[in-house]
């Protein structure tokens, strides 16, 4: 097991990543002091996987424990869902200090990080990813939503975990869509931060595709420490952390005029295409260090090419983004791979270009 440490002023927190790890939480918990009552709230489908060898830890180190499961799927990121885990809560939540354990991907991390960072002005969380995406991205960080009306994580709170606990050996049932989903944000941190991690993208893909253990640990512990460093920087985004938005301007808006028809990390994946060339027409980024991302991306199962959307749709969305400053889309560039800033000097007129007249 590996361990990455996050410093945030005075409080500081362990991101744990290795194999076997879901037994072992219930003696680390034990360890720290909690009181004898746990909480995990799942997905249904994590629930029938992985529900089971992490309460039996927690139990034979002495923990009550109970499990509250919610439908998978976005849709119960809502204040619903959450008013209705309140309500359980409330049954099965007596000591302040019982840890709440957020099992799953990065639905249930920002549904139950919300519900824990509000719940008594927040208890304990604990996070335990199981998707790709969660264990190098939404669970680290701390930030915690649900989504309200047509807008996503529009109701939200930063909240830190105490822990995080990323076990690869969970990623083994992750379905390929998934794998791909959280390998567009992996290559997205390689891309902004870390040309070693994209070389050894470069090397591995074929090996990550095949679930090979020892190179998803790898490719979650580096892009992890990515995420740490730029966190520790910019812990509310109030700048740096923008940079972790790389190939997501388009890529929200791509989404959005799509009807959420493409997954997330394909649209970033595209979003990260358009801003590749779009670092290029502004003589910014080396056309062959794009043609190399590009290449990435598509050995990943990602998709590089536009699909079939109207592009004043996209545009629309784009204007309709958070990011959106005086008139000006807010954006990631890149100068090389492994370095990325923030410009708000993207001509609008050249991302309509670069959209309408996609190879
Ligand atoms: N908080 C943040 O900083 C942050 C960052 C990025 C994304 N997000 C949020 O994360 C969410 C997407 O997360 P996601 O991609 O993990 O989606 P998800 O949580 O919906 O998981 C995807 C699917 O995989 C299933 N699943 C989970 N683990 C599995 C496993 N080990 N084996 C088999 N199936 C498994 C789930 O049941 C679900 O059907 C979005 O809501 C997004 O807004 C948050
Ligand atoms: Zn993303």
């Amino acid at each position: 097991m590996k361990k990455v440490k996050i410093e945030l002023g005075s409080y500081g927190y362990g991101i744990r990543v290795g194999t076997g790890l879901l037994a072992r939480i219930g003696l680390w918990l034990k360890e720290r002091g909690f009181s004898s009552k746990a909480v995990i709230i799942t997905d249904t489908i994590v629930e029938g996987l992985y529900a089971e060898v992490l309460e039996r830890g927690l139990a034979n180190a002495g923990f009550d424990v109970t499990i509250l499961e919610v439908p998978s799927g976005e849709e119960q990121k809502s204040l619903e869902t959450a008013g209705r885990l309140y309500e359980d809560l409330t049954d099965a939540y007596t000591e302040r200090m019982s840890p709440v354990l957020a099992l799953g991907g990065g639905v249930i991390g920002d549904l139950a990080g919300f519900v824990a960072a509000t719940y008594m002005r927040g208890v304990p969380l604990i996070q335990v990813p199981t998707t790709l995406l969660a264990q190098v991205d939404s669970s680290i960080g701390g930030k915690t939503a649900v989504d309200h009306g047509q807008l996503k994580n529009i109701v939200g709170v930063f909240y830190q975990p105490q822990m995080v606990v990323a076990d690869i050996d969970t990623l083994k049932t992750l379905p390929e869509i998934e794998l791909a989903n959280g390998l567009a944000e992996v290559i997205k941190s390689a891309a902004i931060r870390n040309r070693n991690l994209f070389n050894f993208l470069d090397i591995n893909m074929n090996k990550a595709l095949e679930y090979h253990p020892a190179v998803l640990e790898t490719i979650v512990l580096e892009t992890a420490r990515i995420k740490v460093e730029i966190v520790e920087k910019d812990e509310k985004e109030t700048g740096l952390r923008g940079i972790l938005n790389y190939g997501h301007t388009i890529g929200h808006a791509v989404e959005a005029a799509s009807n959420f028809q493409l997954k997330h990390g394909q649209a970033v994946a595209i979003g990260m295409t358009a801003a590749a060339k779009i670092s290029s027409r502004m003589g910014i980024l080396d056309e062959s260090e794009g043609v190399k991302l590009e290449r990435i991306i598509e050995r990943a199962g990602l998709p590089t090419e536009m699909p079939d959307i109207d592009k004043e749709a996209v545009m629309q969305a784009m204007q309709h983004d958070k990011k959106v400053l005086q008139d000006r889309v807010r954006f990631v560039l890149l100068k090389s791979i492994g370095s990325a800033f923030i410009s708000n000097e993207v001509d609008p007129a050249l991302v309509e270009e670069v959209l309408v007249g996609w190879g």
